[in-house]
């Protein structure tokens, strides 16, 4: 695919009218965009647009240009090499970025600085001898440029490259503690680490850039966290969960925050993730804990902390805490923090708003914060202004999708945003939220999207008898609809189990792309759902095998109740996750006779091999302890909610997945659900990737992934005239 995608694709379907039914191939292969970052005046924005192509099978990506005052999107002249960037130096175009090459030292990047309006002048300013990321930048004094960058380093401190490092004669490993492997890697002695460098002027200003825009690096890096050690060493971002909103760097270069996992702990334990402040010109000895575990005023606040970042002033830090030091899903808190006080004034605000708010952005003026939660079904922005007190509740200023990237700009706030309807809106409004301009929106212009819209969505909530307040579920109509006519059910339950089906774009489990087969689905959010409040989350603990479970059967029951134009007795069942046992769960129980066939996507089979998963907290909090033999008897969570017991009642077809490189629900819980089955005769197949993860992700197995798993489903439910289900 070569230039002119965007501009192409605009032209081509603008009032295009025929619509077609979204399918695995078109899904997968449909434009994927980036979110648009806003130059400092709001000028224009750039975001990233891929596609995957079954032909060729490649994948080919570009930048496009918006100019945010016509409204024009054009491609923009920064090649597929430049990875990240951002904007900083004389003109509101200047721009520092990272290109993921490096001519001189293999498998190293480079930085670049330039003119994003005259990007092809821009000139090579640094050799970084290792694949960094997560550029973070900022004018000094002098007029330099201090910068940020991530990524693995040796034990020592030095920046790791895979290509310079000597591989030893035998691959074994040795653990002496608990954590040898995480998602889908062994864990080695390599850890991540910020890095910092400076960017020096040619022509020293005063607070300026100066006259020029050209600079030189003396190759200098510093490692601020590999240096800080105790039970373990630091480390950050933190490996998988964390990314470049693990740090960040005052306005003015001269220090930086950055979390790390609580040095003092076994690691896969707890989840403790204080924030440590160091001078950019000091080293990791220099670090300083802003908010160390347990200390006053907050005593309570002793998990996760996420997303720090700077106001624009660089007086204040906002950041996440959670509480509990055990649970990756306890409420996240915002917290403002003064980098400049001897022991940092810390200040909690809308403490008891009932969101767990996650990313967030200060507004120009440094007097709010707008952050970003999950909220009924929709991740909407919310602003909180540092007046707030701690009875404070939020206004939300966005209503439908979830933001993928938010940007303040001189009028407000830049959103790009997805739906189930949609893989990308791009949009502006005002800081309170008045919609100002809709700038893109894709299933207007990528024809694999054609015809979708809000129209084949609703949701309903219904009563049940775990929770007090009544739950929600979406509905999504097959292509055609026509509510005089039935549809077989397909019935998806959720991952985490702390987590949610939202109004978003994806490309697994794509709500759309199932309903598009000829079903209406129906997506419940249960107890364990986030965006109602941290009781229904919380309430999961301990019952993995009740509340939900029980949610569900309201739910269905609702469905065949209520919806005259589905089909129950054509259903089928999927999950994947906490889905998937879920559907382990659901094939023992009642509810199993429900469905036509159910599907597992990387799932539990047998609560004994809690303790076979990679981060240990989730089953010591989710099964209220860590799992013992004496305690495998009736009344324990490990006893009570273990699929594996009620095998004996196992009859609906099932279909598992379960793919290798999944070390959070290893693969011998897909083995041995299979097994089972055919052990017992019941309809299965199975399916595994050894390259891929608790996801499926490349473009070619996700294809592999649909096509099976809806000829399987397709025939159960007579969607499909094929003679077998194989
Ligand atoms: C895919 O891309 C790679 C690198 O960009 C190129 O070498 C290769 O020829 C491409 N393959 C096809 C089938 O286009
Ligand atoms: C990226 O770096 C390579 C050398 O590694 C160079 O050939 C190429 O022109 C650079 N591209 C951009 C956009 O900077
Ligand atoms: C750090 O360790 C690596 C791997 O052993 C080695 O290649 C590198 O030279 C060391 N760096 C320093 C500064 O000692
Ligand atoms: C920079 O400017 C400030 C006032 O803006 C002045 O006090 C200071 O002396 C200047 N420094 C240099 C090195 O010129
Ligand atoms: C190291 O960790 C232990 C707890 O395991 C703690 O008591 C001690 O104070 C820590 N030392 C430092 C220097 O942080
Ligand atoms: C891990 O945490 C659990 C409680 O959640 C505790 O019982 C266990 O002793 C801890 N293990 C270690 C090594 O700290
Ligand atoms: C805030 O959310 C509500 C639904 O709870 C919605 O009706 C309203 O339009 C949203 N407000 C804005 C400014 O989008
Ligand atoms: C959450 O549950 C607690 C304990 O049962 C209760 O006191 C509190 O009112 C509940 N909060 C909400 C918002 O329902
Ligand atoms: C709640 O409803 C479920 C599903 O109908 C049922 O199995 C369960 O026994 C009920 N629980 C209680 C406490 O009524
Ligand atoms: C579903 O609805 C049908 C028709 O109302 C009813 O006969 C059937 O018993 C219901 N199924 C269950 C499991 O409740
Ligand atoms: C084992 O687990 C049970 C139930 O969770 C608990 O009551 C008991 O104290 C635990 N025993 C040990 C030795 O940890
Ligand atoms: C299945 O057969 C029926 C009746 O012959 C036909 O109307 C329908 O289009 C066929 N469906 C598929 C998916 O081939």
């Amino acid at each position: 695919m070569g230039r002119g995608l965007v501009s192409c694709a605009l032209a081509l379907y603008a009032g295009l009218s025929s619509v077609t039914a979204l399918t695995p191939e078109g899904m997968i292969s449909a434009n994927r965009y980036g979110d648009a970052i806003p130059n400092p005046t709001g000028d224009f924005a750039l975001f990233t647009v891929s596609k995957y192509s079954f032909e060729t099978h490649n994948s080919s990506s570009k930048w496009a240009k918006l100019d945010l005052k016509t409204g024009d999107i054009s491609d923009w002249e920064g090649d597929e090499s430049i990875s990240e960037f951002l904007f900083i130096g004389p003109s509101p175009s200047s721009i520092l970025y990272v290109n993921g090459t490096n001519a001189e030292e293999d498998g190293g990047v480079s930085l670049y600085f330039g003119d994003a309006l005259a990007i092809g002048d821009a000139k090579l300013v640094a050799s970084i001898p290792a694949p960094l990321s997560g550029l973070k930048a900022a004018l000094t004094s002098s007029g330099d440029i201090n910068f940020l960058l991530s990524g693995l380093a040796y034990p020592n401190g030095t920046a790791y490259n895979e290509n310079f490092a000597t591989k030893p004669a035998s691959a074994g490993r040795i653990y002496t503690s608990i954590y040898p492997r995480l998602w889908d890697h062994w864990l080695t002695a390599q850890k991540y680490a910020v890095f910092g460098g400076t960017l020096k002027t040619a022509t020293p200003g005063n607070g300026t850039y100066g006259t020029g825009s050209s600079f030189s690096f003396d190759g200098k890096l510093t490692n601020y966290v590999t240096g800080i050690c105790n039970v373990t060493c630091a480390e950050s971002p933190i490996d998988t969960e964390g990314d470049a909103s693990d740090y960040d760097l005052a306005p003015d270069g001269s220090k930086l925050i950055f979390r790390s996992k609580d040095i003092d702990l076994p690691l896969s334990n707890y989840t403790s993730t204080p924030l440590y402040l160091v001078p950019f010109t000091g080293t990791s000895e220099d670090a300083v804990l802003l908010n160390p575990s347990g200390a006053p005023p907050y005593t309570d606040a002793e998990g996760y902390s996420t997303g720090p970042k700077f106001s624009p002033k660089g007086d204040k830090i906002a950041y996440f805490q959670q509480n509990g030091i055990n649970y990756e899903s306890d409420r996240r808190i915002l917290y403002i923090a003064n980098p400049d006080a001897k022991n940092a004034q810390i200040t909690k605000l809308a403490g008891k708003w009932d969101r767990s708010p996650a990313s967030l952005e200060w507004a120009e003026d440094g007097q709010t914060v707008f952050v970003q939660a999950s909220d009924l079904g929709r991740d909407r922005i919310f602003s909180i202004p540092m007046t707030a007190d701690n009875d404070f509740v939020p206004k939300n200023i966005t209503d439908e999708g979830t933001p993928s990237g938010f940007h303040v700009i001189p009028d407000g706030l830049i959103v790009s945003d997805s739906k189930i309807w949609s893989s990308r809106d791009i949009y502006t409004i005002s800081a309170a939220g008045e919609p100002l301009k809709t700038y893109f929106q894709s299933n207007k212009v990528d024809p694999e999207l054609a015809g979708l819209g809000p129209e084949d969505v609703s949701e309903f909530y219904y009563a049940t008898n775990s929770s007090e307040i009544k739950q929600q579920a979406w509905i999504v109509y097959p292509e055609g609809f026509d509510n005089t006519k039935k549809y077989p059910l397909a019935f998806l339950v959720h991952g985490g189990p702390q987590g949610s089906w939202a109004s978003s774009w994806s490309l697994r489990w794509n709500l759309k792309t199932w309903a598009d087969q000829g079903y209406v689905v129906v997506a419940p959010n249960p107890t364990a759902s986030t965006g109602w409040g941290q009781n229904l989350t919380d309430a999961i603990a301990g019952k993995w095998g009740s509340y939900p479970y029980w949610d569900l059967v309201h739910a269905w029951k609702y469905v065949n109740e209520t919806l005259d134009y589905v089909d129950t007795t054509r259903g089928i069942e999927a999950g994947a996750s906490f889905g998937g046992y879920m559907t382990n769960w659901i094939a023992g129980q009642e509810m199993g006779q429900w469905f036509k066939s159910l599907v597992t996507h990387d799932g539990v089979t047998q609560t004994l091999g809690a303790y076979n998963s990679d981060e240990l907290w989730f089953m010591n909090h989710d099964y209220l302890g860590p799992y013992n033999a004496s305690g495998m008897v009736p009344g324990s969570p490990y006893y009570d909610w273990n699929p594996l017991l009620y095998s004996d009642q196992w009859s609906t077809p099932h279909f598992v997945v379960h793919n290798e490189l999944d070390y959070r629900l290893p693969i011998s819980e897909g083995i041995l659900l299979f097994n089972m089955l055919q052990t017992k005769g019941i309809p299965s197949k199975f399916l595994s990737f050894p390259d891929e993860d608790h996801l499926t992700l490349k473009p070619e197995n996700s294809l592999v992934w649909h096509t099976e798993i809806f000829k399987w489903i397709n025939f159960y439910s007579g969607i499909s005239n094929a003679t077998s289900p194989f």
